[in-house]
C-alpha cells in the first residue's frame, strides 16, 4: 500500500465546474481526430500494403479501428473518473504501486519520442516530394536514415528541433490553429479519395490479400500507430462539457472518421497502383502524380508539410508533460520539471524529448520506429484495460461518471487484443524496448527509490 499514491491526493484538484468546461463533443472530436491523421496514413499505408498485407490492409486496418475503441472506452472509464491527471502513469500509481507507475509513464515517454520520430521521419517524403514539384531536388543521402540507404534524414532533424525551440518559447494552445490544421489534412485527404478515385482499376486489387490472414494481422500491429493519438483525447477530460457523455462518444466519432478515410484512402491507393508499387515515403502524392494529377500532388504534398508538422508538436509537447510529471513526483530528476521563468514552458524536458527523438528520426527507418512505438504504446494500453478491473475491485466506491457497459467484458477484451497485436509485433521492436526498460530500471533503482514523493504530485 506504501508506494502506491492515495486516490484522494489525485482527485483532490481533479473537479472543474461546468461553467468551467469549455471543449464540446465537435471541439473534442476535433482534438481527436487531429491527434490522429498523420504520417500513418499519410506514409505507412503504402508501406503496408506493399509488404505486408496487400489491399487487403483495409482488414488491417478494421482490425486496429477495433483494438482502439476497445482500449478507448478503458481510458474513458479512468480519465473520467480522475478527470485532472491524465495520465496510465498516475492511474498506475493509484492502482498497482509506484513500480507500475515508472514502468507505465518510462513506456510513454519512449512511446512519444519514437512517435515524434516516425511522424518527422514519414515527414521528409512530402516535403522532398513538395520541394522536387517545384523544381528543388535535396541530396538523396541526406534525405533517409542508413537503415534506408542513406546517411541521415536531415529535413526530419531540423524540423523536430526547430518545433522543440518554438514549444520552448511557451505554448499557448490555440483551438484556432489547430482546427485549421485539422482542416487541412482532412481536405488534402479528400482531394485524394476525390481525385484519385476516378483512376481505380478493379483488377488491381487482385489478389487482395497476397499475403494471406498473417500479412493482414502484422499489418495491422504497423497500422496500429495510425491511431495513435485517440489516448490525447482522454487527457482532455477536465475540459470535456458533460464528460460523461462526450467524451466517450467524441473518441468513439473520431475513431469512425478516420477508419472511414483510411479505408477509403487504402481502397484507392491499391486500386490505382499495384500494391507493389507502393512502398514509398510519399504514397498519395506517388499516386497522383502515377496518373498526372500534377497540382493535386503539390496541394497534398503542401498540406502534409502543414498537416504532419502539427502531430510532431503536440507529441513533442504531450511527451514533455509527462516527463515533467515524472520530474515532479520524483520518479525522474526533479530539474526536468522545471520551467523557464520567462516562457513557463519545461525546458529540459522539452529538450530530452526533442533531442532524443530528432535522432531517431534522423537516423532509423519508418517502419522499425512506427512498431516500436506500437510495442510501447499496446503495452501501456493493456496496461490500463487492467486497471480498470484492479480500480473496479479496489475502489467500488470511487465516482464514476463513465462506467462501461457489461462489466469487466471489455477490459478483458481490450487486454487480449493488444496482446493479440502484441505478438505480431517483430523481435527486433521488443529488444529495442526491452532496451529502453533496462535503461528505465537502472534510473529507477538508482535514482527514483530515493526520491519519490507523492505529496509533490498534482
Ligand atoms: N496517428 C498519428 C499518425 O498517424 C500518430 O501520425
Amino acid at each position: 500500500m506504501a508506494n502506491k499514491i492515495d486516490i484522494n491526493l489525485v482527485l483532490k484538484n481533479a473537479s472543474k465546474s461546468e461553467e468551467e468546461r469549455t471543449l464540446s463533443l465537435f471541439d473534442l472530436s476535433i482534438l481527436g481526430i487531429g491527434a490522429i491523421i498523420g504520417t500513418g496514413i499519410l506514409v505507412l499505408t503504402g508501406i503496408v500494403a506493399s509488404t505486408d498485407a496487400g489491399p487487403a490492409v483495409i482488414f488491417s486496418f478494421l482490425i486496429a479501428a477495433l483494438a482502439s475503441g476497445l482500449i478507448g472506452l478503458c481510458y474513458s472509464e479512468l480519465t473520467t473518473s480522475m478527470p485532472n491527471s491524465g495520465s496510465a502513469y498516475v492511474y498506475a500509481w493509484v492502482s498497482i504501486g509506484q513500480v507500475g507507475a515508472f514502468f507505465a509513464g518510462w513506456t510513454l515517454i519512449g512511446v512519444y519520442i519514437t512517435t515524434t520520430a516516425t511522424v518527422a521521419n514519414g515527414w521528409t517524403g512530402y516535403l522532398n516530394s513538395f520541394l522536387r514539384e517545384i523544381g528543388i531536388d535535396m541530396p538523396a543521402k541526406l534525405l533517409a536514415s542508413p537503415f534506408a540507404g542513406g546517411i541521415i534524414n536531415l529535413p526530419a532533424v531540423i524540423m523536430i528541433v526547430l518545433i522543440t525551440f518554438v514549444l520552448t518559447k511557451g505554448t499557448s494552445e490555440s483551438k484556432w490553429i489547430n482546427n485549421t490544421l485539422v482542416l487541412i489534412k482532412l481536405a488534402i485527404i479528400i482531394l485524394f479519395i476525390s481525385v484519385a478515385v476516378f483512376n481505380v482499376r478493379t483488377a488491381n486489387w487482385h489478389p487482395f490479400m497476397p499475403y494471406g490472414p498473417t500479412g493482414v494481422f502484422t499489418g495491422a500491429s504497423t497500422v496500429f500507430f495510425t491511431y495513435l493519438g485517440f489516448d490525447a483525447l482522454a487527457t482532455s477530460a477536465e475540459d470535456a462539457k458533460n464528460v460523461k457523455k462526450n467524451l466517450p462518444r467524441a473518441i468513439i466519432i473520431s475513431l469512425i472518421v478516420s477508419t472511414t478515410l483510411y479505408i477509403m484512402v487504402s481502397l484507392i491507393m491499391t486500386g490505382v497502383v499495384s500494391y507493389k508499387e507502393l512502398n514509398v515515403p510519399e504514397s498519395m502524392s506517388f499516386v497522383l502524380l502515377a496518373k498526372g494529377h500534377t497540382l493535386a500532388a503539390q496541394f497534398v504534398s503542401a498540406g502534409a508539410v502543414l498537416g504532419i508538422m502539427a502531430v510532431v508538436y503536440a507529441f513533442v509537447y504531450a511527451g514533455s508533460n509527462i516527463t515533467m510529471a515524472m520530474g515532479r513526483g520524483g520518479f525522474l530528476p526533479k530539474s526536468w520539471a522545471q520551467k523557464s521563468k520567462k516562457s513557463h514552458s519545461p525546458n529540459t524536458a522539452l529538450w530530452l524529448n526533442g533531442l532524443m527523438a530528432a535522432i531517431l528520426a534522423g537516423l532509423m527507418d519508418i517502419r522499425n520506429l512506427a512498431i516500436i512505438a506500437n510495442v510501447g504504446s499496446l503495452t501501456v494500453f493493456a496496461l490500463i484495460s487492467l486497471i480498470v478491473i484492479v480500480l473496479r475491485r479496489q475502489q467500488p466506491e470511487l465516482n464514476r461518471p463513465f462506467k462501461i457497459p457489461f462489466g469487466y467484458t471489455i477490459p478483458i477484451l481490450s487486454v487480449l487484443v493488444c496482446i493479440f497485436l502484441l505478438a505480431n509485433i517483430a523481435l527486433n521492436a521488443w529488444l529495442i524496448y526491452f532496451g529502453w526498460l533496462v535503461i528505465g530500471f537502472i534510473l529507477y533503482g538508482s535514482y527514483s527509490v530515493k526520491h519519490i514523493d507523492a505529496l509533490q504530485e498534482n
